[in-house]
């Protein structure tokens, strides 16, 4: 079983996919779009969250193309003509072999053990000739650039509470710096990948991002409740300045 931190929480996760979204479906639109992408296509979104990127693809295949979306928690994906919800656990669950244009996973393999066993199995899923596209983080290059002293230590308190808790729970921190190497130790080809670091000022995406992932964890985030609410306004406002995690993505073909 794959295991995510942040699911069943009994918070809601609509403002982290918003932050999500916001923050990557740009770049991810066009990264895919670079590969061609057209009517046609079939296509799995693999944990597809907030649905958004399985939204895209299905207007983009259309009218002949699909979508396979899949998650472990499929409440917020809508079914359409051309896109198929499933309710899959991607480490234990089966995927049908030689079937896909492409295989798209946005931030999902990073939270997985079993990342690298994963990975073949999406790569097994792909026709030959098909893409797969992975997009993770890098999470250790986040550093204050903005912020008073004491703030500045908060925001990295915050930040080392909450990779602990991710590391505990089977991620890997740095996995996005090693997506592309992966992709070619598994046999893929026409591989590339590009790495970005941001500035997040407060109130952006990604320090709503960030704030949201805090939410849904602070019960075990060793803060008194008026260093939260400290932290919360400083993700807020736009004094507050940090360089992000490491936007990383690769792909290659089968
Ligand atoms: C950080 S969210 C990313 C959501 C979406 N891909 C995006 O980038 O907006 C991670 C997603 O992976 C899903 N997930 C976690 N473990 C999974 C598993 N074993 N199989 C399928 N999906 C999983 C979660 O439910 C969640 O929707």
């Amino acid at each position: 079983m794959g295991t995510y931190l942040f699911g069943g929480t009994g918070e809601s996760l609509d403002p982290k996919f918003d932050a999500l979204s916001s923050l990557l479906d740009a770049g991810t639109f066009v990264r895919v779009e670079q590969l061609g992408v057209s009517d046609g296509w079939r296509c799995l979104e693999v944990g597809g969250g907030g649905g958004s990127v399985a939204t895209w693809l299905a207007d983009v295949v259309a009218p002949s193309g699909h979508v396979t979306v899949t998650d472990i928690d499929v409440t917020r994906l809508e079914e359409r003509d051309n896109v198929t919800v499933l309710e899959h656990d991607v480490v234990s669950g089966i995927l049908p072999g030689n079937a896909f244009d492409l295989v798209h996973a946005r931030l999902v393999l990073f939270y997985l053990p079993a990342r690298e066993l994963v990975l073949r199995k999406l790569r097994d899923s792909l026709r030959p000739g098909g893409w797969l596209v992975l997009e993770e983080f890098d999470c250790l290059p986040l550093e204050v650039l903005a912020a008073a002293p004491d703030d500045a230590k908060l925001i990295m308190r915050v930040k080392n509470a909450l990779l602990t808790l991710l590391d505990q729970a089977g991620a890997e921190l740095a996995w996005g710096a090693r997506i592309e190497r992966t992709l070619l130790d598994a046999g893929l080809h026409d591989v590339s990948g590009s790495r970005e670091v941001q500035e997040w000022e407060g109130g952006s995406a990604g320090c709503r991002l960030l704030a949201t992932t805090a939410r849904l964890v602070r019960a075990k985030l060793p803060l008194t409740d008026d260093e939260f609410d400290r932290y919360l306004e400083l993700m807020a406002s736009p004094e507050t300045v940090v360089s992000s995690y490491a936007i990383c993505s690769a792909q290659g073909r089968r």
